[in-house]
């Protein structure tokens, strides 16, 4: 499906924040009243969340691009998500082929982003587009939950 990637401004909270809905991500990170939005209000405000608009300028997926968020070396991904009606049409796969090209178009040799143990058809899509794992973090952001690192070479 045909999408426009743009950055996200504050009226795109809520709809960012539905992206995430009906997801095990939302469901093992982001329950907590508040949590998530003042995730994606940090982005916004950083002017490192973009989403991806449908012709009708609805926002099917977001994500946040940090350029320099893997210890200050190369771009790390720190969310993505698709709404649950868009999901598997594609919108994924744009969204983090347009993170690469970013990551590329800055001049960086490679680029990064975090898998949880729970989300193994997500980690097959990032190793189909060349991600690799190179570290494993249990307990990592929070307990109980386990982070694959995954690093692609640009
Ligand atoms: C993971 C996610 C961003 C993928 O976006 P998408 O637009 O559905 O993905 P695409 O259509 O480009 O590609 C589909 C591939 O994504 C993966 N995938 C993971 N979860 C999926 C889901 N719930 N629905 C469809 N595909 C999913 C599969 O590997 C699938 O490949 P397959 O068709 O061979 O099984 C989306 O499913 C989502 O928002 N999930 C909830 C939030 C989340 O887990 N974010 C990632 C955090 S690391």
């Amino acid at each position: 499906m045909n999408v426009r990637i743009t950055r996200a401004d504050e009226s795109r909270l809520r709809a960012c924040h539905e992206v995430f809905l009906d997801s095990p991500l939302y469901d093992h990170y982001f329950t907590q009243e508040g949590r998530l939005d003042s995730l994606l209000a940090d982005g916004i405000a950083r002017r490192e969340l973009w989403v991806a608009l449908t012709a009708q300028d609805e926002v099917a997926g977001c994500m946040w691009m940090e350029p320099d968020g893997f210890f200050g070396a190369f771009p790390y991904l720190a969310l993505l998500g698709v709404k649950k009606s868009f999901r598997g049409m594609g919108i994924g796969h744009t969204l983090v082929e347009t993170f690469i090209g970013v990551s590329r178009s800055l001049g960086y040799r490679k680029c990064s982003l975090l898998v949880s143990h729970f989300n193994p058809r997500t980690k097959n899509l990032y190793q189909s587009l060349g991600f690799k794992k190179v570290g494993y973090v249990p307990d990592c952001i929070l307990p109980g939950i386990h982070e694959n690192i995954m690093v692609k070479d640009l």
